[in-house]
C-alpha cells in the first residue's frame, strides 16, 4: 500500500469524465488499497480515483461503519432532500452548503467484478452523490448554494 498525492483545486483532471473499469485485476486492487490508505491519512469520508490522478470510475466511502468500494457506480434511485455542509479533500479549507438527496441507492461492482446494490441515507447518501459526481468531472463547488466561512 502507498499513500498517493491528492490532486488539488484547479487541476484539469478533476473536471474530466472517468472511464469505465473492465478489468478487475491486481492493479485495480492496488489502486483501491492505496486510495483507502490515502483517505485515512487525510481523514476523509470519501475519495474518488481522479483525486489521485486516475481517470477511472472507482471511488471509496467510509462514513464511520464500513469501507465501501464502488467500481462503475450508478445511482439507480434517490429520494428526498437534505441541505447541509460539504467539503472535499481536493479543496482544502473550502466548505459550502449543498442540497443532496436524503436517500440514494447505488448499483456498482466490487473489486472482483461482482455486482452489488447498496443504499444509504444522510451522510452516506451525500457521500455517494459527491464521489459519483467526481467520476463525471463534477466538483462539489458547482453544487454549493452558499459558501461557509471558516
Ligand atoms: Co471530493
Amino acid at each position: 500500500m502507498a499513500i498517493r498525492e491528492i490532486v488539488k483545486d484547479g487541476a484539469d483532471i478533476l473536471t474530466k469524465v472517468c472511464r469505465k473499469v473492465d478489468v478487475f485485476d491486481r492493479k485495480l486492487h492496488q489502486l483501491l488499497d492505496d486510495m483507502h490508505e490515502t483517505m485515512v491519512e487525510n481523514n476523509g469520508v470519501g475519495l474518488a480515483a481522479p483525486q489521485v490522478g486516475i481517470l477511472k470510475r472507482v471511488c471509496i466511502i467510509d462514513t464511520g461503519d464500513d469501507l465501501i468500494e464502488l467500481v462503475n457506480p450508478e445511482i439507480i434511485e434517490s429520494s428526498g432532500t437534505q441541505e447541509g455542509g460539504e467539503g472535499c479533500l481536493s479543496f482544502p479549507g473550502k466548505f459550502g452548503v449543498t442540497i443532496r438527496p436524503q436517500f440514494v441507492k447505488v448499483k456498482a461492482f466490487d473489486r472482483n467484478g461482482k455486482e452489488i446494490v447498496i443504499s444509504g441515507e444522510d451522510l452516506k447518501a451525500k457521500a455517494f452523490c459527491h464521489e459519483i459526481d467526481h467520476l463525471n468531472g463534477i466538483v462539489f463547488l458547482t453544487k454549493v448554494i452558499e459558501m461557509i466561512e471558516q
